[in-house]
C-alpha cells in the first residue's frame, strides 16, 4: 500500500487513476508521494520515507531541487501536459493583434446605453478593420512542446510558418508538419517574418533575446507574440519600438509594469495554461509519473534524477538505487550481488550531472542484509527493493 500527499489540490481525474492499493494522507510526513502545484516547499522537511515529488506543471522552482536529490527524492514534472491550452492562447493572441476585436468591444461596452447603436455601428465599424492571417508569414522559436503546435496549427490558417529551434528534438521533429520552413539561423526568421512567436526557456542565452538589436532586424509592422516568460523580451526596448511604430503589436502573457497599458500592447494576465484541460492533463501525467515510479522504478520528466526506464517489473525482484554519479558505484554493486549469488537478469545505469540512477533485475528475493551493504556503499543515497 503506497500513500500519497497532495500539497495543492489536484484534479479528481488524474487522482482517480490510483487504485486500492494507494491511500490518500494529509500528513505528509507519511507520504511516499507528494503531488504539488505550486505551494512553497523550500522550508519543508522530508521524511525518509519520502520517494517523490510530482509537480502538476512545468515550473519547479516552488521545489528544493537539489536538497530532494541528495535525499534519494525525485522530483517530477509535467512537460508539454499544458501545451494545447498554450497554443489556442497562441492563435487567439494572433487574431486579437489583426484585428481590432478589443477595440471594438470596448466600443460597443461604451454605448451599451445608445438605442441607435445598430445604426452606429454600421458607420463606426471601419474604425475597428483588420487584417488576415492567411498568407501571413509566422516566426516560430522554440520548436517544443509549445512551439510544434502553434507551427502546425498556422499552416492550417494558411499561414507561411517558418520554424527555429537549433536544438530541436527528435520527437518535436517527427511531429512537425514538413510544409514548415526550417530557418537555420534565427536572424532569416526575424527578417522574413510578419508575425514572430517566442517558445524557448528562459536561459543566459535567451534571456533578453527580443530587444533593440533584434527588433532592428525585423520588418516595420512586426507583431510579436511572448507565451514563454517575461524575461525573454526586453520590456524598455519594446516600449520604445510600439512608441515607434517599429512594432506594430506585442501581445504578452506576462504582465510588467512598463508594457501594461502602451499602446500597442496587449497583455494578458498569465492565462496560457489556465484551461481545465491543461490542469486535468497535467494531473493526469504526474499521477501516470508516480505510479510508473513506485511501481516500477522507471523515471519519466524527472528535473533532478535521469531518465531511466526498463519497462514493466516481471518476476523476481527490481532493485533502484539512487546515487551520487562517481566512478566504479556499478562495480561495487554487481559485485556484492554476485558475492550473493544474485543473478542479474536486466540492468540499467543513467547519469544527469552530479547524479545517478541504476536500475537492477534479479532473480529471487533479496535479504534485508544486501540492502543494508548496498546502502552502506559511499555515494548510495537511496535504495528501494520493489518486489
Ligand atoms: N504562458 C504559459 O502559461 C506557459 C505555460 C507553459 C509553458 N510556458 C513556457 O513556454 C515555453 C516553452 O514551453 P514548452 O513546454 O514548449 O518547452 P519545451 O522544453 O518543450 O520546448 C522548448 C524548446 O526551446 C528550444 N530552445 C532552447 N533554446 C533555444 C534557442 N536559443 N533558440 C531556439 N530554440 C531554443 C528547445 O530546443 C526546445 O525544443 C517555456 O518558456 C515555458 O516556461 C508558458
Amino acid at each position: 500500500m503506497y500513500k500519497y500527499n497532495c500539497l495543492n489540490p489536484i484534479a479528481e481525474v488524474g487522482l482517480e487513476r490510483f487504485n486500492e492499493n494507494y491511500v490518500r494522507t494529509e500528513d505528509a510526513g507519511e507520504a511516499d508521494a507528494i503531488l504539488v502545484r505550486s505551494a512553497a516547499m523550500h522550508e519543508m522537511d522530508f521524511s525518509s520515507n519520502l520517494k517523490l515529488i510530482a509537480r502538476a506543471g512545468a515550473g519547479v522552482n516552488n521545489i528544493p531541487l537539489d536538497k530532494c536529490a541528495e535525499k534519494g527524492i525525485v522530483v517530477f514534472n509535467t512537460p508539454g501536459a499544458n501545451a494545447n491550452g498554450v497554443k489556442e492562447l497562441v492563435i487567439a493572441g494572433m487574431l486579437l493583434a489583426a484585428r481590432d476585436i478589443i477595440g471594438g468591444i470596448n466600443w460597443v461596452w461604451e454605448n451599451e446605453e445608445d438605442g441607435n447603436i445598430a445604426k452606429m455601428t454600421e458607420k463606426k465599424k471601419k474604425a475597428f478593420a483588420g487584417t488576415e492571417l492567411e498568407g501571413k508569414k509566422l516566426g516560430v522559436i522554440g520548436l517544443g512542446a509549445i512551439g510544434v503546435l502553434v507551427a502546425n496549427a498556422a499552416t492550417h490558417l494558411g499561414m507561411e510558418v517558418y520554424g527555429y529551434d537549433p536544438y530541436v528534438s527528435v520527437d518535436a521533429a517527427w511531429k512537425l508538419s514538413r510544409s514548415i520552413h526550417h530557418a537555420k539561423t534565427v536572424d532569416e526568421l526575424y527578417k522574413e517574418c510578419d508575425y514572430i512567436t517566442i517558445h524557448v526557456p528562459a536561459l543566459e542565452d535567451t534571456k533578453g533575446m527580443i530587444n533593440k538589436d533584434t527588433i532592428g532586424l525585423m520588418k516595420k509592422d512586426v507583431v510579436i507574440l511572448n507565451f514563454a516568460r517575461d524575461l525573454l523580451v526586453n520590456s524598455e526596448d519594446m516600449v520604445d519600438a510600439l512608441v515607434s511604430g517599429n512594432v506594430k503589436c506585442y501581445v504578452t502573457d506576462f504582465p510588467t509594469p512598463e508594457v501594461t497599458g502602451v499602446k500597442g500592447a496587449i497583455v494578458i494576465p498569465h492565462l496560457g495554461a489556465s484551461t481545465e484541460e491543461s490542469e486535468d492533463n497535467c494531473a493526469k501525467m504526474a499521477v501516470k509519473e508516480t505510479i510508473d515510479y513506485l511501481e516500477n522504478g522507471n523515471i519519466t520528466h524527472s528535473v533532478n534524477y535521469p531518465d531511466c526506464d526498463m519497462g514493466q517489473k516481471g518476476e523476481g525482484s527490481r532493485i533502484t538505487i539512487l546515487h551520487h554519479n562517481i566512478p566504479n558505484m556499478l562495480g561495487q554493486f554487481t559485485a556484492l550481488l554476485a558475492k550473493e549469488k544474485l543473478n542479474i537478469s536486466l540492468m540499467a545505469n543513467k547519469s544527469k550531472k552530479e547524479y545517478a540512477y541504476t536500475m537492477i533485475d534479479v532473480d529471487g528475493d533479496v535479504s534485508q542484509a544486501v540492502k543494508d551493504e548496498l546502502s552502506s556503499i559511499e555515494g548510495v543515497l537511496k535504495i528501494r527493493v520493489i518486489v
